[in-house]
């Protein structure tokens, strides 16, 4: 969820991970798109990482559609979308193997 978009209200008594917590809740597969060489300004990483961590949090083995269809709202003036991809797909199997 985008928090500039989602009202404190609405996720009351929910468990809310930013971006900082996504180390300290052990949610380390996010971790894999920051490591891979994706970032250039870095300046779409934070919604990319929560994105991705989201994603491989529901499907951990997800198809290049699944990663297009959960990265649709990160915007990145970089272009770095098939890196990221890359990087998505990466983080999948380094969890597989563990
Ligand atoms: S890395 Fe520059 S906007 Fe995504």
């Amino acid at each position: 969820m985008r928090s500039c978009l989602t009202p404190v209200s609405s996720v009351a008594g929910d468990s809310v991970i930013t971006v900082e917590g996504l180390s300290q809740n052990g949610i380390t597969r996010a971790a894999g798109v920051a490591g891979a060489g994706c970032a250039q300004c870095g300046y779409c990483q934070s919604g990319q990482m929560l994105s991705a961590a989201a994603l491989l949090m529901r499907t951990p083995n997800p198809t290049d559609t699944d990663i297009d269809a959960a990265m649709s709202g990160n915007l990145c003036r970089c272009g770095t979308y098939s890196r990221i991809r890359q990087a998505i797909h990466q983080a999948a199997a380094r969890e597989a193997r563990k």
